[in-house]
């Protein structure tokens, strides 16, 4: 593959790089910009009626469907399961005739998500599957496909499936909102207008990359490291660290902001470097002042959040990153860009296979 990589040293840089382009290609296949409307391959009345979405995915994409999760909730107002593939089956799930069950997955091919999808096809339920190759088994079994086109990854690691995972189920989520009578056609139109702002968003985020790889030495000495954030940037928190755990095998978790002081606060000291993902936008004040209880114990704190957030809590930081100012539906789609550079420039400072990380697997085609 070394030909594909173009100018990038790794795949995974590449597939980060990309994510401007391919999640514009994305969103073009599901909204009409124009006309402010959000288009799926679903009628209206097919959806009307869905009273419980259940979502089933692992890893990473299981991170977006947690993400999709507010969203649906929020939007729409239909109740979510979430569930991550290995333990779904086995926990008996009740699941309702009529329900949607929706799978995500870049690969289509992992073993217990499409194990799950059977299993909830046997129990009645409508079959959604996110996924990135068209024609994969989950692809092939699915009654409403949704196609995130982020193109080939090769990376382990995932980063362009997952920013264009989100895309489409922000997309889902007004589709099904509007088809429960929850959207009007002004918040339809502002939802598909923030939508379209995500790629030069990522664009702007990218423009980082120098100064995230700069702190990446000083995160790299690290035993452990913890993420924090909330509502929707707690999933990226959970995803950062898994990022980072992958790739360059510093141990790291991601917790609810609000988590902190239940438990994992007894770790802190002046080794542990934390990771806060904190877009201005109402929770904000909350994730900041778990930020400052950090702070109090020694931790040495590296804040990611926008111009506005940087100058009210920034102070006191180990280092900032400074994200451009975006609506917080699209904040996790662009948040998600320091994240992945951050675990890529750390991995490659301390020399690890960042393409083909130890003991994984591109795809997990076995339980
Ligand atoms: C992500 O970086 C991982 N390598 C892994 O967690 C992955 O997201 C998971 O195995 C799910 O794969 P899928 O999306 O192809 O189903």
């Amino acid at each position: 593959h070394a030909a594909d990589k173009g100018n990038h040293r790794h795949f995974m840089q590449k597939e980060i790089y990309e994510q401007p382009v391919v999640v514009a290609q994305t969103l073009r296949s599901y909204l009409q910009r124009m006309e402010g409307h959000v288009t799926l391959p679903i009628p209206d009345n097919d959806l009307s009626d869905v009273r419980r979405v259940t979502i089933v995915a692992c890893g990473t994409s299981f991170y977006a469907g947690m993400v999709a999760r507010y969203w649906f909730e929020q939007f729409a107002r239909v109740p979510v399961d979430l569930d991550v593939a290995s333990e779904f089956r086995y926990r008996e799930p009740v699941m309702e005739a009529g329900g949607l069950a929706l799978f995500i997955s870049q690969s289509g091919e992992t073993a217990d998500t499409l194990a799950a999808l059977r299993h909830a096809r046997r129990e009645g339920q409508r079959i959604a599957v996110v996924c990135n190759v068209p024609t994969s088994s989950m692809a092939r079994e699915a009654d409403i496909l949704l196609p995130t086109h982020a193109g080939p990854e090769i990376g382990v690691a995932s980063t362009k499936a997952f920013t264009c995972q989100l895309a489409v189920l922000a997309a889902l989520a007004a589709n099904l909102a509007r088809a429960k009578g929850k959207l009007s056609d002004a918040e339809e139109r502002d939802i598909v207008r923030h939508l379209a702002e995500a790629p030069a968003a990522i664009n702007g985020a990218l423009a980082y990359d120098e100064t995230i790889e700069a702190m990446a030495g000083s995160v790299a000495g690290a035993r452990d490291v913890l993420y924090l954030g909330r509502g929707t940037d707690y999933p990226l928190a959970l995803e950062g660290a898994l990022k980072l755990k992958e790739i360059s095998y510093i141990h790291a978790e991601g917790y609810a902001a609000g988590e902190m002081k239940h438990g994992p606060i007894a770790l802190i000291d002046d080794q542990v470097p934390v990771i806060v993902i904190a877009p201005s936008g109402p929770l904000f004040e909350k994730t900041v002042s778990n930020m400052q209880e950090v702070r109090a114990r020694g931790g040495r704190v590296i804040l990611i959040s926008d111009y506005d957030g940087i100058q009210a809590a920034g102070e006191g930081c180990e280092a900032t990153i400074t994200m451009p100012k975006v609506h917080p539906l699209i904040a996790p789609i662009v948040y998600a860009v320091p994240v992945q550079l951050l675990a890529y420039h750390v991995a490659v400072a301390k020399g690890t296979d960042v393409d083909q990380p130890r003991n994984l697997a591109k795809s997990v085609t076995v339980e």
